[in-house]
């Protein structure tokens, strides 16, 4: 749900923050003076918005790599630059500031896809509980309850088996698909053990 909210805001921040870069490279002065105040208010609902949700997500995440730290730097870096560059109608300030915003934004989506399909080495063995601790606890923690990334909480899945052997093999949304790390036997394992996680 936040996860949904924060992207539409990003989307709005960065569509808001292309038109007044657009205006002021192609020097509209007077359109970029008109479009920055109609849209101080909603501009800094929205940063605020983009901040707060962001964060929120950043403490749910079960593990912060790499990617997800340059992005943090980017989006840190981008807002005093741009700050500048649009009060000295710096052109070169205002793109850089542009261009790291956007490149945070794809590394947000890189590094996203990779937390979800984050394999380890496949395991070999059919047991469910050690298929559960290794493919399942960082999102839905050790009992099934931890609800990281808005992960079900397996207590309370009223799944029946097929549906629940589907979601494993298929995903939904944030919940990743495991059909090609997981066979047959090892889905049936991993799925008994959750069962077992309920009350
Ligand atoms: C990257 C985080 C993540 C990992 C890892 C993960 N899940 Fe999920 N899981 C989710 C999310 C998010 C949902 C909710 C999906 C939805 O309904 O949109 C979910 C939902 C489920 C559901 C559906 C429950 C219901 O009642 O609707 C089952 C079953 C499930 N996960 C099992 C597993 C198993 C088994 C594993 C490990 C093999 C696993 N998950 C690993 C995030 C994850």
């Amino acid at each position: 749900m936040i996860k949904n909210f924060h992207v539409i805001v990003v989307l709005l921040f960065l569509l808001i923050y292309l038109v007044k870069t657009l205006l002021l490279l192609t020097n509209k002065k007077e359109q970029l003076a008109r479009f920055t105040k109609i849209f101080r208010i909603p501009e800094m609902i929205i940063s605020l918005l983009f901040l707060g949700t962001g964060i929120y997500l950043l403490v749910q995440l079960p593990e912060i790599n790499n990617l997800m730290i340059i992005k943090i730097i980017a989006v840190l870096i981008s807002i005093p630059l741009a700050i500048v560059g649009f009060k000295k109608s710096n052109k070169a300030l205002a793109s850089i500031s542009l261009l790291l915003i956007l490149a945070a934004y794809g590394l947000a989506e890189a590094s996203h896809k990779k937390l979800i399909s984050a394999s380890k080495e496949p395991i070999a063995k059919n047991d469910g509980k050690e298929l559960y601790t290794a493919y399942c606890t960082k999102c839905h923690g050790e009992d099934g309850k931890a609800g990281i990334m808005s992960a079900t909480d397996l207590s309370l899945s009223q799944l029946d088996d097929a549906a629940l052997f589907e979601m494993i093999k298929t995903g939904k949304g944030s919940m990743p698909s495991f059909g090609s790390q997981l066979d047959e036997q090892q889905v049936q394992a991993v799925g008994q053990y959750i069962k077992a996680l309920r009350k």
